[in-house]
């Protein structure tokens, strides 16, 4: 009598776990395929059913596949591997999908649900709660969600990573949260994922310390290239009219009266050859403006 009792329970459970469907969901208007689990053996006759409907059958290697209703044309059945596909999805297409391989009902079913994609959401700043005076106020990740299934959001500050949070979010003003500039949020479903435009962070101040500090840096360094620029050019603009006084006042080419200004110590003995110049050419870059001076201007 008990070995009678255990033997319902056991076949009981075995029947439970033959009906046990996974869930799978899969886009309206997409394609679905479906595999049975693993097989032990070739196939030589299969049945999938949709809810308690017949849907695609093949009882023999060499005949076809039969689809129900029979002008349906989105379905089809691959009899070597036993998958089944239907293309164009619709939400009659949810439900419960089972599989009969050479006889035997598998023990692994489908609950499929059809969902739709989700759309592109906002993040939406309630104006009057959300002033740059507020001390905290609760931003939203608006989005048309209907039909998608389950969702997941995420939020994203300036060039920040994704993190999953809820749709709503409460936002404190404080030191950290007005050096953001923009949020950004994310909806995501089993079979797609929309980011939201950029949007402005009520609580930002760009007037913080350090961006002060990085302009007034920039712009010492701006000063600092437009002076020494100004310098080179002086010095150069100097040295060449020298030159051209010396060009004038002694009637030398101007690469010896170039030379002459480099090389003052030279100029009074132009004879001297090449092997002075080394010796007096480190000095030459230091100051070649102020030799001049001992000409006649
Ligand atoms: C669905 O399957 C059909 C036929 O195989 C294919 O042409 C189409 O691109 C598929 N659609 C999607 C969304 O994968
Ligand atoms: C947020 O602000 C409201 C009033 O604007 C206040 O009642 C609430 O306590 C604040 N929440 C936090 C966490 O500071």
């Amino acid at each position: 009598m008990g070995s009678l009792v255990a033997l319902c329970v056991l076949t009981v459970v075995l029947g439970f776990v033959k009906t046990e469907l996974q869930n799978k969901e899969f886009t309206l208007g997409g394609n679905l395929t479906l595999k049975p689990a693993a097989l032990t053996s070739s196939i030589t006759s299969i049945t999938w059913k949709h809810d308690d409907n017949l849907l695609a059958e093949q009882l023999t290697s060499d005949s076809k596949p039969d689809y129900y209703p029979p002008n349906e044309v989105r379905i089809s059945l691959n009899f070597k591997t036993g998958e089944l596909s239907i293309i164009k999805l619709t939400e009659k297409d949810a439900g419960k999908y089972y599989v009969e391989i050479n006889n035997v009902i598998q023990n692994v079913g489908y609950q499929v649900k059809i969902i739709k994609r989700v759309t592109a959401p906002t993040v939406v700043v309630p104006p009057l709660a959300c002033s740059e005076t507020s001390t905290n106020c609760t931003v939203d990740c608006q989005g048309d969600v209907t039909g998608a299934g389950t969702v997941r959001y995420f939020w994203k500050e300036d060039d920040g990573d994704w993190k999953e949070s809820a749709k709503r979010k409460e936002i404190k003003n404080d030191a950290d949260m007005q050096t953001i500039k923009e949020f950004f949020c994310k909806v995501k479903n089993s079979v797609s994922d929309e980011e939201s435009p950029a949007t402005k962070n009520p609580f930002y101040k760009p007037e913080t310390s350090s961006s002060v500090g990085y302009i007034v840096a920039g712009i010492l360094i701006i000063l600092g290239v437009i002076v020494i620029g100004a310098a080179v050019a002086y010095k150069k603009g100097f040295f060449w009219k020298c030159v051209q006084k010396t060009y004038k006042t002694t009637g030398k080419s101007y690469a010896e009266a170039a030379k002459l200004l480099i090389k003052p110590k030279e100029s009074n003995s132009p004879a001297t050859g090449a092997d002075g110049g080394s010796a007096t050419e480190p000095a030459i870059k230091s100051d070649p403006a102020p030799t001049p001076s001992p000409e006649p201007l």
